[in-house]
């Protein structure tokens, strides 16, 4: 099981996990680690596929591990793209986000060498997402 601390080390994560990713049509690589409440670290990269569409995001591919190995509640998010500056979460990825994670929830971003970070909040990104009412037993 993977722990993170410090912001430093979700970030390192994140750049560990950018050396998986599949991008062989926009060679554009990307890595996230998500940070369970609980202090576990999930990581993806983004993976794509000749049908562009379904191609998958780092943070959701990291999100998703996460959700699927029943965690809802998480700590922070950081991302690391192949790029001189750090990139920025995409909208889809944000509103997915955005359903497990609250307005504060802090968004570390960075790159390859993880020589310039920047530390966003999710409200930075996403004042106002999109929100369904809960139903059911995950009614909250
Ligand atoms: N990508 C991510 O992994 N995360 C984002 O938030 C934006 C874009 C990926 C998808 C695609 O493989 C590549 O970056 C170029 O869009």
């Amino acid at each position: 099981m993977k722990k993170a601390s410090s912001p430093q080390s979700l970030l390192k994560h994140a750049v560990k996990a950018l050396k998986n990713a599949y991008a062989p049509y926009s060679k554009y690589k990307v890595g996230a680690a998500v940070l369970t409440a609980d202090g576990v670290v999930y990581a993806g990269c983004n993976i794509e596929n000749s049908s562009h569409g379904l191609t998958l995001c780092a943070e959701r591919v990291a999100l998703a591990k996460a959700v699927a190995d029943g965690h809802r509640k998480f700590s922070a998010i950081a991302i690391a793209a192949g790029t001189r500056t750090p990139a920025s979460p995409c909208g889809a990825c944000l509103q997915v986000l955005s359903e497990f994670c609250p307005t504060t929830f802090p968004v570390y971003c960075t790159t390859t060498e993880g020589t310039v970070t920047r530390e966003f909040t999710l409200h930075d990104f996403l004042p106002h997402s999109f929100k369904l009412k809960k139903t059911g037993e995950d009614e909250d």
